[in-house]
């Protein structure tokens, strides 16, 4: 048979499932740590399965969007490489959060996933996606529906910049409610008081999260979700994993860095105009291209996917993985048998009982 060159969606269709993998087994190796106060060691454990996937795949991935450095905690980090890096291979910008939830695993509450995303990088061009060196971003995220509606010019378009009460009238208008019915998310926080109080000045109805704002922001963009818009100040990196997610999905997501403080912005100073600090980022900013996979898996139950089910001998995942180019969106539910599943780590270098 003739050998054909493989084209990008060749490329991409072949490497995903091995994110199912990794966030699956991120998932399963930090399950154990549900509601034992130990964050840390959780976040450890989900990236020690991650690790220990991309060890064994033929990719050149280089982490672009990480966490970890944030509280000092265990982490794959910003410039990491993943996958063995044989000539040749593939390369991609990973993003990834192998728990976005770290604190609602150690207190046994719901809404924490493992999510990872890539994106194709030609050898000769820079990176597709775009790390925010902000630590907190505002942003705002809203599904296909008003998305198209403001492409097509039937509501005016929204920015950041707008008040929020203004928003809520387009949103409203364009999703054919009222205000009433309007469903907005938005992490619990002293930040994002103000508008906390034009949700509620307004009457619509409100759902503040302790934690994990991915799920949140992508929550939108899926039908049956009950959330029309995510709103708040919230961690950069979530921000550039959502816009992935949104690529797939035909939501959208602006972001613009929020500074903690003075020193904060001097910081950011250094590196970045006053023009950068003030610039709203859009969803293709972020994510540049068609070449978007993006995968989580549940590790307790959130708007997005449900948590791990332990069941006898047996575990049950809910993964959610979609590809930007094709812009199909797969749900996968795995049974695990535990008494022959393992999983690769990189701490022992062997596959591993769970
Ligand atoms: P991690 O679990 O990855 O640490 O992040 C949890 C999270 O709630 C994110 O979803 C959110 O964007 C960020 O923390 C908010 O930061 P903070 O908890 O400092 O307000």
């Amino acid at each position: 048979m003739e050998n054909r060159r493989q084209s990008l969606g060749d490329v991409e269709r072949n490497i995903e499932f091995e994110f199912v993998r990794a966030t699956e087994n991120a998932a399963l190796n930090s399950i154990h740590w549900m509601g034992r106060g130990e964050k840390e060691l959780a976040d450890a454990a989900a990236c020690d399965a991650i690790y220990g996937v991309f060890d064994l795949v033929d990719i050149r991935g280089e982490v672009v969007i990480g966490e970890g450095i944030k509280d000092n905690a265990p982490g794959i980090f910003l410039g990491d490489k993943l996958g063995t890096w044989a000539e040749r291979s593939p390369r991609f910008d990973i993003a990834l959060d192998p728990i976005d939830g770290t604190s609602n695993i150690a207190k046994g509450l719901p809404n924490s996933i493992s999510v990872m995303s890539a994106a194709h990088v030609d050898d000769d061009n820079g990176h597709v996606m775009r790390n925010i060196p902000s630590f907190y971003v505002e942003k705002i995220a809203y599904g296909p529906q008003l998305a198209h509606e403001i492409h097509r010019e039937r509501v005016p378009a929204i920015t950041l910049d707008d008040p929020f009460e203004k928003t809520l009238v387009v949103a409203a208008t364009a999703l054919r409610k009222r205000i009433s019915e309007l469903v907005i998310v938005m992490l619990d926080r002293p930040r994002n008081q103000k508008y906390l109080d034009v949700v509620r000045k307004q009457g619509a109805s409100l759902r503040l999260i302790a934690d994990g704002d991915i799920a949140a922001a992508v929550a939108p963009s899926l039908h049956d979700s009950g959330v029309d818009l995510y709103i708040g100040i919230g961690g950069a990196p979530e921000g550039i994993l959502t816009a992935s997610a949104l690529k797939a999905l035909g939501g959208e997501i602006q972001l613009r860095m929020w500074p903690r403080d003075e020193e904060e912005r001097a910081e950011l100073l250094k590196t970045n105009s006053e023009a950068d600090l003030a610039r709203i980022y859009t969803t293709d900013d972020l994510v540049a291209g068609d070449s978007s996979i993006f995968c989580a898996t549940g590790i307790s139950d959130s708007a997005l996917l449900p948590g791990v089910k332990l069941v006898g001998q047996t575990a049950i995942t809910h993964s959610i993985l979609m590809r930007a180019r094709s812009k199909t969106v797969r749900y996968i539910r795995a049974v695990h048998d535990l008494s022959k599943k393992t999983i690769h780590v990189r701490s022992s270098k062997e596959d591993r009982k769970l």
